[in-house]
């Protein structure tokens, strides 16, 4: 049996990161998350005030960034560290989300971000989801899923995921949110969110999460097998 490579991409919200981590668990596969990264570096660049526009200041920044994942088994999830720091549930608060499109159009940023992911992956054996990964980090994965789903149906699921952390933010400010984020990510120069030609789209519009998973896992295993 051969090891793949599964990538992931679709528009902000559509489930991508939980349908990863579950065809991840399945396959006993890594499973990388780029837009944690994304946000870790956001989160960093917000703290220290950089200069998005100051070359200079954001290499000197990524420079000082080290971002590593680590399963917390007492709460069974996945964590996003940022410098030795657990910073899962900051990275994912709405000021992060509202700034974290704009970090990710800078060419260092993503420069920086697509080495290491392709470092992450080089031994195969990989879930990673994200906005470019079948087109740029790994253009030749086994297997691409293009996801996307309605954006008031992705705004009403993460406004159930927020409550569920304390967050209690708007509706129409995330759903907005996701609008701006697929515009800036799908208009971008530097590797902007499309479909690959060999990527298979899955609409979750209308599907619950445990068929989403195996729709990823049927595809996966064809081509474990190949
Ligand atoms: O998957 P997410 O919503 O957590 O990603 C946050 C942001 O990071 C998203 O709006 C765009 C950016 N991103 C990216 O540009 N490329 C990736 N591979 C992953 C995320």
């Amino acid at each position: 049996m051969s090891r793949i490579v599964v990538a992931i991409d679709g528009h902000s919200g559509c489930g991508k990161s939980s349908t990863a981590k579950a065809v991840a668990a399945e396959l006993g596969y890594a499973y990388i998350d780029t837009g944690a990264m994304y946000r870790c570096v956001t989160l960093y660049f917000l703290e220290h005030t950089i200069d998005l526009f100051d070359a200079d200041q954001v290499s000197k920044a990524l420079a000082e960034i080290e971002i590593s994942f680590r399963y917390n088994d007492e709460l069974k999830r996945n964590e996003t560290y940022l410098n030795g720091k657990c910073v899962e549930d900051e990275i994912r608060k709405m000021y992060v989300s509202e700034k974290v499109s704009d970090v990710s159009v800078i060419k260092a940023v993503r420069e920086d971000m697509v080495a290491q992911q392709r470092k992450m992956g080089r031994e195969k054996g990989v879930v990673m989801d994200g906005r470019d990964i079948g087109t740029v980090v790994f253009p030749d994965a086994e297997l691409k899923v293009f996801m996307t789903a309605d954006v008031e149906v992705r705004a009403e699921r993460r406004r159930k995921e927020l409550l569920e952390k304390g967050e209690d933010a708007d509706l129409s400010r995330i759903a907005e949110n996701f609008r701006s984020r697929d515009h800036i990510d799908s208009t971008r120069a530097e590797s902007p969110l499309r479909k690959a030609e060999d990527a298979f789209e899955l609409d979750t519009s209308e599907m619950d999460f445990q068929a989403q998973v195996n729709r990823v896992l049927e595809e996966a295993e064809k081509r474990i097998a190949g």
